[in-house]
């Protein structure tokens, strides 16, 4: 049996190789990195320039905030996974196509399948919306929800936070029950009431 590390390496020369998926004739691939037994997988929209540039997701400035929040619940970069929806970087950073989102989805179907994390945190309205089509960013961010048998958290995009303060502080307070929500996860034991009273958690009640 294939590791998790090996079946990773094995999509992501598929995708390399398939020259037919939208953008490949414009753009590098940014196939997505971090631990292969992350609890947490993070998803973006599309990669941007920085990204195009050095095949890595989240490097920009975006990055850099994600970075910094990362560090502020202790968790290294290196312990989750990062990735995107579409993992080619659309001309001039233009909003992702309906259908590149839809020739990407089966390869992010399988990466997370070979992922299996814990907990799957959206970044932005396309992330969200590509899990929970009804869901609004606005008033679902810091919600834990549900898309099939994943349990999803949305935030709000780096890239939005950068541009307003509100949006920052929105999602610098989503990110602090992040590793409560993974550990009641990881722990399904551990009674909710408990959970609940600690601040915070209040809004992750949803299942
Ligand atoms: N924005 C995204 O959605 N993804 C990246 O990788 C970088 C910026």
């Amino acid at each position: 049996m294939a590791t998790k590390k090996e079946r990773l390496e094995t999509l992501r020369q598929e995708l390399e190789q398939n020259r037919a998926l939208p953008l490949s004739q414009t753009a590098n691939l940014v196939f997505g990195e971090g631990s292969e037994d992350a609890q947490v997988l993070f998803i973006g929209e599309a990669p941007g320039f920085h990204e195009d540039k050095q095949g890595r997701p989240f490097v920009g400035l975006a990055g850099q905030l994600l970075n910094k929040l990362l560090a502020e619940i202790h968790w290294p970069r290196e312990s989750v996974y990062i990735t995107n929806i579409v993992k080619r970087r659309p001309p001039e950073n233009r909003d992702p196509l309906p259908e590149e989102i839809e020739a990407y989805k089966p390869y992010l179907a399988h990466q997370i399948k070979i992922l299996e994390p814990k907990l799957i945190a959206t970044l932005g309205r396309f992330s969200i919306n590509y899990f929970l089509p009804e869901a609004k960013i606005s008033r679902d961010h810091g919600r834990l929800m549900k898309a099939g048998t994943w349990p999803v958290y949305p935030l709000y995009h780096p890239a939005a936070a950068l541009r307003a303060t509100t949006v920052l502080k929105d999602l610098r307070k989503d990110f602090q029950p992040l590793p409560e929500i993974v550990e009641r996860l990881s722990n399904p034991e551990i009674p909710q009431a408990t959970k609940e009273q600690k601040p915070g958690a209040s809004q992750t009640s949803l299942f």
